[in-house]
C-alpha cells in the first residue's frame, strides 16, 4: 500500500479541491445542477432541457428550447462511411465500453470542426457528440444482433431514439419517459473520476473528442460507472431474495465491495439513489420481474445495517435498466450517453478559465542508482 506523505495525496486526492465550478454542486445529500435541485429536475424537466441548462448556466426560454432540441435531434444520424467502419469491428468478447470508447474517438476523424478552437465550432461538435453517443450504443446493439443500422427520428427525442435505434420499433412511452429521467439523474456529478480526466485532458488545450474518450475510459471501470452492471451480475448471481442476505454478509465478511454503495462524497445518501428506487419498484413490478427489486432491498437493508453504507446512484439504476429489456453491459454506456453533457459543460469551463493541470509527485522510489552494462 502507498504510504501518505506529509504533502502528498496518496489517497485518491479526497478531500482535495482540484478547481471551483459551477456545473453542478453537492451539499450534504444535496445535488444540483446550475442551482437547479435533481429532484426538480427530474420531476419537471426533461433530458435536452437539462443538457441547454448544463451549457448555458440557465433555462432555455421556448424559442430557445425549439431551436435547441432541432439542432441537436438533426445531429444524432451518423456518418455513412463511420456505420460501415464499426460494422467492421471486432465485437464479441469486446466490452461495449471499449467499443464505445473506440467508436467515439473514430467520429472525431468524421467530423471537420473537431480540431477548431473557437466557441461556435466547440459549441457544434458539443452537439454532435451528446446527440450521437446514444446513436452508438444502439447501434452497437444492432450489429451485436446482426441487424441493420436504424437511422434515428429527427423529431423525436434523444431517449425516444435510443430505445427505438435499439429495438427498431416504436417504444413504449412509458419507457421513453423513464429513461429520459435516467439520463437527468446520470448528465453530471461535481468532479467526479471520468469529468477530472475530461477536464485534466482539456487543460492541455487538446481537442474536445479526445476529452470525452478519455472521461470514457475513466467512466468504465467498476469503482465509477461500471458498477451498474457490476450490481445486475450480482443480482443474477444471488438468484432469490431468500439467498440475498447471507450472500451480502459473507460478501462482507471477506470484505469485499458490494457494488452501488458507498460514495466519496455523499456520506448520508445520494439523492438520485432515492428517485430510482422508486422507479425501480414500480417497473419490476410492472414488467413482472419484481424480485429484483425485492432482492436490492434485502441487500439495500443489509449493507446499511451491517456496514452503515447508502446505495448510490448505481444500485437501483441497474433493475431500471433490466426491468425495461437492457442488456446489463449496455448500462455503462447508456451512463456515458447522459454523462457526455456534464463532461462537455465541465470541458467548457475548463477551456474558459484555463491552466494546465500539472500537480507534483513526492519522490518515495529509489536513489542514487548507478548505471551498469548488462551483465
Ligand atoms: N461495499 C463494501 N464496503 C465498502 C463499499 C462497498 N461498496 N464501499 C466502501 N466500503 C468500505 C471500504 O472497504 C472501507 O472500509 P474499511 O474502512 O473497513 O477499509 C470504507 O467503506 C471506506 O471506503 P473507501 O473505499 O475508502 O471509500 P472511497 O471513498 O475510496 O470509495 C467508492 C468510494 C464509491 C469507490 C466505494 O464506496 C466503492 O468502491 N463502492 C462500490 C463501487 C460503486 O458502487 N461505485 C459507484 C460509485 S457512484
Amino acid at each position: 500500500m502507498a504510504e501518505t506523505y506529509e504533502g502528498a495525496v496518496d489517497r485518491g486526492l479526497e478531500g482535495v479541491v482540484a478547481c471551483t465550478t459551477g456545473v453542478s454542486s453537492i451539499v450534504d445529500a444535496t445535488l444540483c445542477y446550475r442551482g437547479f435541485k435533481i429532484e426538480d429536475l427530474a420531476a419537471h424537466s426533461n433530458y435536452e432541457e437539462v443538457v441547454f441548462l448544463l451549457w448555458n448556466d440557465r433555462l432555455p426560454t421556448a424559442a430557445e428550447y425549439e431551436t435547441f432540441t432541432q439542432e441537436l435531434w438533426a445531429s444524432q444520424s451518423l456518418p455513412v462511411g463511420l456505420v460501415e467502419t464499426l460494422k467492421s469491428l471486432p465485437h464479441k468478447g469486446v466490452h461495449p465500453m471499449a467499443w464505445l470508447r473506440t467508436a467515439t474517438s473514430l467520429l472525431a476523424l468524421y467530423d471537420d470542426q473537431a480540431q477548431n478552437d473557437d466557441d461556435v465550432s466547440r459549441k457544434s461538435v458539443a452537439m454532435r457528440l451528446t446527440a450521437k453517443l446514444g446513436t452508438l450504443v444502439a447501434l452497437l446493439e444492432r450489429i451485436r444482433q446482426g441487424k441493420d443500422y436504424v437511422q434515428p427520428n429527427t423529431d423525436r427525442s434523444l431517449a425516444w431514439n435510443f430505445l427505438y435505434m435499439m429495438i427498431g420499433a416504436e417504444p413504449q412511452s412509458e419507457f421513453v419517459k423513464v429513461l429520459d429521467t435516467c439520463l437527468i439523474l446520470h448528465a453530471d456529478h461535481e468532479l467526479n473520476c471520468s469529468a477530472f480526466s475530461a477536464r485534466v485532458t482539456s487543460s492541455s488545450l487538446s481537442d474536445i473528442y479526445s476529452a470525452v474518450v478519455s472521461a470514457i475510459g475513466a467512466l468504465k471501470g467498476p469503482l465509477h460507472g461500471g458498477a451498474n452492471e457490476q450490481v445486475m451480475l450480482m443480482l443474477q448471481k444471488i438468484g432469490s431474495v431468500d439467498g440475498a442476505k447471507e450472500w451480502v454478509t459473507k460478501a462482507l465478511a471477506n470484505k469485499e465491495k458490494v457494488m452501488g454503495f458507498g460514495h466519496r462524497v455523499y456520506k448520508n445518501g445520494d439523492p438520485r439513489a432515492k428517485i430510482l428506487r422508486g422507479m425501480s419498484q414500480e417497473l419490476c413490478e410492472k414488467s413482472g420481474k419484481a424480485e429484483f427489486y425485492d432482492m436490492s432491498k434485502v441487500i439495500d437493508d443489509t449493507v446499511q445495517a451491517e456496514k452503515g453504507l447508502l446505495p448510490n446512484v448505481d444500485f437501483y439504476s441497474a433493475t431500471v435498466y433490466n426491468a425495461m429489456g437492457i442488456p446489463t453491459d449496455l448500462y455503462t454506456p447508456i451512463f456515458a450517453f447522459s454523462r457526455v453533457s456534464g463532461w462537455l459543460a465541465h470541458i467548457f469551463e475548463q477551456y474558459a478559465n484555463n491552466r494546465i493541470y500539472r500537480p507534483r509527485g513526492k519522490w518515495n522510489g529509489k536513489e542514487n542508482q548507478v548505471w551498469k552494462p548488462r551483465s
